[in-house]
């Protein structure tokens, strides 16, 4: 069996009358990325508090990095690192002090202080803006400085609270793969994200965090097993034949599944696609494909979609702390 970098049973955390976790059960095995979806005000920056020794949880039994966190909260500090949701930073000060601060903090010998920090700046392509104060950073850049901040005292778990939530679609691919190389070296990584697509892009498995309780977890293809939405796409290159399809597959109520065939949908029309709901199964596919045959359609492609996160997200979630609502309205 695989070494748990962070198990938690029962995890119970209230507010008042609030309950915030009601019962959460976390299973993460060393040298993965696990990450923790939910709306927001699911809970999540919580979750990630108690794990990381920064509040208490009313209940529940912990382990991190082989630690009893209640028992042996310094040795659980010892070995983990936090960039928490709101940034660390201080703009105050260079790029270069605030790590030379964390070097401090850590207590590493003055040289091998000055060495890690501009190792990981370097690492982090802020070597040039080293010696600019923090506040004259973008938000990528401020989000990278906070990371290797984080990774001063050379952290075998590390807890990522929307590490890229607000930046450009570069940074944040610049952010996986730094999530990828610390995976490479053996890190674990506890991940919260609004983003669905950087679960699926990094996580080994998912958790999706909903009303006090993990709603669903797995890796992201289980998920998308829960949820329906899967769909068939035809691609045509001959604007006629497109036509002739479209009108084809509104007429056929025979192959609609649960919703309707989205034929003719403005955004599809342009790339001559029509976009047909089904499950993808060998059966219905072919019973497409003879349907398809018989109406003498000859589409140029066809591809199977399976749901995507998105759709497992709206299914499994309530709606966060935002006023319900109607259910067309949030899809
Ligand atoms: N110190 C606190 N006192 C009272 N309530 C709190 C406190 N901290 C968090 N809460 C409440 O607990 C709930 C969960 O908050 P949390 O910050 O963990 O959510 P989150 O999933 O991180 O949300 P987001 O996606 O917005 O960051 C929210 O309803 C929040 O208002
Ligand atoms: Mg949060």
């Amino acid at each position: 069996m695989t070494n748990l970098a962070i198990a938690a049973n029962g995890l119970r955390k209230s507010y008042g009358d609030k309950v915030v976790l009601d019962g959460v059960d976390l299973a993460v095995p060393e040298g993965t990325v696990f990450s923790l979806l939910g709306p927001n005000g699911a809970g999540k920056t919580t979750a990630v508090k108690i794990l990381s020794t920064l509040i208490r949880a009313d209940a529940g039994a912990i382990r991190v990095g082989g630690h009893d966190l209640a028992a042996d909260p310094q040795a659980v500090r010892a070995a983990i690192g936090v960039t928490g949701q709101f940034s660390a930073v201080d703009g105050l000060i260079t790029g270069e002090e605030n790590m030379l601060l964390m070097a401090d903090l850590h207590h590493l010998p003055r040289r091998e202080g000055r060495r890690t920090a501009a190792e990981l700046l370097e690492r982090f392509g802020l070597t040039e803006a080293a010696k600019k104060p923090a506040s004259t950073y973008s938000g990528g850049m401020k989000r990278r400085l906070d990371i290797a901040m984080t990774l001063v005292g050379g952290p075998r778990i590390i807890f990522l609270d929307e590490p890229t939530t607000g930046l450009d679609p570069r940074s944040r691919h610049h952010m996986w793969q730094i999530v990828r190389q610390l995976v490479a070296d053996g890190v674990t990584v506890f991940l919260t994200t609004q983003y669905l697509d950087e679960a699926d892009e990094l996580a080994d498995r998912i958790a999706v965090l909903d009303d006090g309780k993990i709603a669903a977890e797995g890796t992201a293809e289980e998920l998308k097993r829960l949820v329906p939405g899967g769909h068939v796409r035809l691609r045509f290159t001959d604007p006629a034949a497109y036509q002739g399809a479209a009108s084809a597959l509104r007429e056929a109520t025979l192959l609609q599944g649960p919703g309707s065939a989205r034929a003719g949908d403005t955004p599809l029309d342009e790339s001559l696609m029509l976009q047909i709901p089904s499950g993808g199964s060998p059966r219905e596919l072919r019973s497409l494909l003879d349907w398809l045959d018989a109406a003498g359609i000859e589409a140029e492609e066809l591809t199977v979609h399976t749901p995507d996160l998105d759709d497992v997200f709206f299914a499994l979630t309530a709606g966060g702390d935002v006023p319900h609502q109607p259910e067309e309205a949030v899809r």
